[in-house]
């Protein structure tokens, strides 16, 4: 198992992998990432291979200082500064005019750049170590559940990381919201880890980009972060569906249903967003090792972090409807 303690002497030894054109996985606060040098395409198309992403599919640079923001993309307006002061590090990415010598590869050919700052200290020191800003998707294969725990990237990808840098369960678990600055407005392209509405309360009001638009940010799929198990929402079950199956119900707070289900499981029992948010990907994959037929999960109401838990339920009910 390729799987390491984040000891300086570890982290060092991915960052000199990043440095020499390979993978490097590694933790950040809302999901584990599949880390390349971001400034060397052959590096980056390494990535792509090793997760079967589509390469119309471009990818956030994870920066470990403001200096190497500046190398990489301008600041277009004086809120996006604000932005970066309140949020960076953390669960943020912004999607900004790019400088010329970010490849092509990373941004598949857009004027724009994904930025981000993660709020984790392993990420942040290999960042600082490999001496370039790091070209990360969330270390799954294309389509398939995102990772919060080095083990998860061990069973996706193992093969394909030269090192996996072991930092626990994430703490946010569900990926970046990701705001781009377009025509002279902020607009929302994904729903993550930052609840809009403290985002709003930095820029006003966040013009919502809608999926039926051309899709600038693929995460915006309307199908995506699915488990290998059958998935439905608890509320759109008819009888047939559960005839002779083996079932999972995964629920926000309590289990109120009269099915009779194999396996339960709660997101928090306090009705705590962020605690919600944390076990969302981690319980999807311990229902992936339960052998189940179907997953029958409960709709979130649609507030803070909740709105980024139904998009991701929402797109992984989306793949099996
Ligand atoms: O929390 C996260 O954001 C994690 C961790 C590892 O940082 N990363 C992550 O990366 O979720 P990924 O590749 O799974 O999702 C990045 C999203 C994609 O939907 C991509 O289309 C969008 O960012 N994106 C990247 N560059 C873009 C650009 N220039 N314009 C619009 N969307 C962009
Ligand atoms: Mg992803």
């Amino acid at each position: 198992m390729n799987i390491y303690q984040p000891t300086f002497e570890n982290i060092k030894f991915a960052a000199d992998k990043i440095k020499k054109g390979e993978l490097a996985a590694f933790p950040t606060e809302t999901v584990y990432g599949l880390g390349a040098n971001g400034l060397d395409p052959e590096a980056v198309a390494k990535i792509f291979e090793a997760k079967k992403r589509p390469s119309f599919n471009p990818l956030i640079l994870h920066v470990s200082s403001l200096h190497q923001l500046e190398n990489i993309a301008e600041i277009p307006n004086k809120l996006v500064n604000q932005l970066i002061k309140k949020f960076w590090p953390g669960p943020l990415t912004l999607v900004l005019p790019k400088k010329n010598f970010v490849p092509d590869i990373v941004t598949s050919g857009h004027p724009t750049v994904a930025v981000r700052m993660p709020n984790n200290e392993i990420a942040l020191k290999l960042i600082e170590l490999s001496e370039v800003p790091i070209a990360a998707p969330s270390a799954n294969k294309f389509t398939r559940l995102s990772p919060t725990t080095a083990e998860h990237v061990a069973n996706q990808l193992g093969s394909k990381v030269s090192i996996i840098l072991d930092g626990g369960k994430c703490s946010v678990g569900v990926e970046s919201t990701i705001i781009a600055f377009i025509e002279d407005e902020f607009v929302l392209l994904r729903p993550g880890g930052l609840p809009v509405n403290q985002i709003e309360n930095v820029v006003g009001k966040i013009k919502i980009k809608s999926v039926s638009d051309n899709p600038i940010a693929p995460g915006m799929l309307p199908f995506h972060y699915a488990p290998k198990v059958k998935i439905k929402f608890l509320n759109d079950v008819n009888q047939s569906d559960l005839l002779n199956k083996k079932v999972g119900g995964l629920f926000f707070s309590e289990n109120k249903s009269s099915i009779k289900f194999d396996v339960v499981k709660i997101l928090s029992t306090k009705r705590d967003y962020i605690e919600a948010a944390s076990n969302l990907f981690s319980m999807l994959h311990e229902f992936e090792l339960e052998d189940l037929d179907l997953i029958l999960v409960e709709r979130v109401p649609e507030e803070n972090l909740g709105i980024a838990i139904m998009d991701r339920l929402t797109k992984a009910v989306n793949k099996y409807s």
